[in-house]
């Protein structure tokens, strides 16, 4: 008889140690480790198991394999479409993370609406009654004929029902509340959620239905614990979005049928979730006219080109020691910036407190923010405006040179389409630029010409 070894694992990421540790190597966190129940790693060496072991399967040559494209349907919703690469995947499993009360529930119960017009959907709940996503979507006016709801965490119940009403999509909110009789660890762990997750996988691809999953996320933003979720299932999709701001952002971290680079944008409101097709619009709404430290700039999300507005707030420190804070831009890249602003812009900005500011909670991580962030600290320090129809696009360097960026002309057309007139660019660019009608482009060399546009 095998020896019964205990296994440890981390609450947090899901690591897994053969003894005790304080400090989790994988993630680094504290007091995290727990021991995983002899059964639940039983259960889990049968999971594993039974995914590789079957007897037909065999290596085969590649010119062999059959391969027809993926079936793919709209969900009725185009944003989330575009995110899944094109619509959502006959058989395939996409696990939906958010922090609560982002309104994951909301966006499944929404796209149910569309999706049980031609198909049978069933909706699996560990959260809500039966009666309370009816109340919901009666709220949100979905009529849902054909939906069926089912308010159940017992995983084998779900099984059942699943086999026996052999639904097109399946939809799981959420992956924390469900859990296997046979484990003895308590929903919401690593082990539950893991092996909850094969089993549906395992119907997904058994069965040829669309799983939709939901995760919530943990304070520390991963997956709740289960990290390693995101290499079982086939799509992960996260929605992002700031408590106090009605802008959702759908972002896929993980995609086997589509790129990743794709973002849906959707808004908050008492109708539950719209979609937003022109996110720079939303984004730009309520800009200030002849305000100091303010600037636009044309981020790449994805394949989108989306128009940002930065803020920056320069005041004079107080004790000598300066305070800086950053929300929605990198913090050390924005720090470099003030630096390379100080150094090769001549503007003392080493003793103000610093604040930076993306409006709409979108997140910057691309370069091509650089040059605009540096007109808005320029423009908050020296308190002149940047002109209002003025964008500013190109990446900085320490020496205070504009460096070239990519998907150039796809940002300008969208400047331009949002009404700007001039934009700042680096004066060395790659390929052949497009210079939309009626856009006047100022190219700029280094960060000291690129400030002189302040009025
Ligand atoms: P929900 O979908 O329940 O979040 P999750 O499943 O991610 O935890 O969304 C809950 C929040 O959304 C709640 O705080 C209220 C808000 N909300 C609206 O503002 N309008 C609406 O029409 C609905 C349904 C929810
Ligand atoms: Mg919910």
């Amino acid at each position: 008889m095998a020896k019964n070894k205990t296994v440890y694992y981390c609450t947090q990421c899901g690591n897994e140690t053969p003894k005790w540790q304080g400090r989790c190597l994988a993630c680094g966190a504290w007091n995290t480790i727990v021991e995983q129940p002899a059964a639940a790693a039983e259960s889990k060496k049968k999971a594993g198991g039974s995914l590789s072991t079957s007897p037909l399967r065999k290596p085969r040559p590649m010119d062999d394999v059959e391969a027809t494209d993926e079936l793919r349907f709209p969900t009725g919703m185009s944003e989330l479409d575009r995110v899944l690469g094109g619509g959502a995947v006959k058989g395939s499993l996409v696990l939906v993370g958010g922090a609560p009360g982002i309104g994951k529930s909301t966006l499944m119960l929404q796209i149910c609406n569309s999706l049980c017009q031609f198909a049978s959907v069933l909706y699996v709940s560990g959260e809500e009654s039966e009666r309370q996503i009816k109340l919901r979507a009666q709220r949100l006016g979905i009529s849902g004929q054909g939906l069926y709801l089912y308010s159940e965490t017992n995983l084998d119940d779900v099984v059942a029902a699943v086999e026996e009403q052999k639904p097109d999509i399946l939809i799981v909110d959420s992956i924390q509340t469900v859990y296997n009789g046979e484990s003895n660890s308590s929903p919401g762990s690593v082990a539950q959620v893991k092996e909850c997750t094969m089993t549906l996988m395992h119907l997904a691809k058994g069965l040829g239905i669309t799983v939709f999953v939901v995760g919530h996320i943990n304070k520390e933003g991963s997956l709740a614990g289960p990290k390693v979720l995101e290499h079982m299932v086939d799509c992960v999709l996260h929605f992002e979005g700031e408590e106090h701001n009605s802008y959702r952002i759908l972002r896929a971290a993980k995609n086997r049928f589509g790129a990743t680079n794709e973002i849906g944008v959707f808004e908050m409101g008492d109708q539950g979730l719209s979609q937003v097709p022109n996110p720079s619009e939303a984004l730009l709404s309520g800009r200030p006219q002849n305000t100091p430290g303010s600037c636009v700039t044309c981020v790449m999300e994805g394949v989108r080109p989306v128009l940002a507005e930065i803020q920056a707030l320069l005041t004079p420190s107080a004790y000598g020691t300066s305070r800086r804070s950053c929300n929605g831009f990198d913090y050390n890249r924005a720090m470099m910036l003030s630096a390379v602003l100080e150094k090769r812009g001549g503007l003392m900005v080493s003793n103000c407190d610093v604040y930076v500011n993306v409006i709409g909670g979108l997140s910057i991580t691309e370069p091509a923010a650089d040059l605009a962030l540096i007109v808005a600290l320029a423009s908050s320090f020296r308190d002149k405006p940047v002109p209002y129809d003025l964008a500013a696009i190109g990446e900085v360097g320490l020496t205070g040179e504009l460096r070239a960026v990519h998907a150039l002309n796809q940002r300008l057309s969208e400047v331009q389409r949002l009404g700007f007139t001039k934009c700042l660019i680096p004066a060395r660019h790659s390929g052949k630029l497009v210079v939309p009608d009626g856009l006047q482009l100022i190219e700029v060399h280094n960060i000291r010409q690129a400030i002189a546009v302040l009025v």
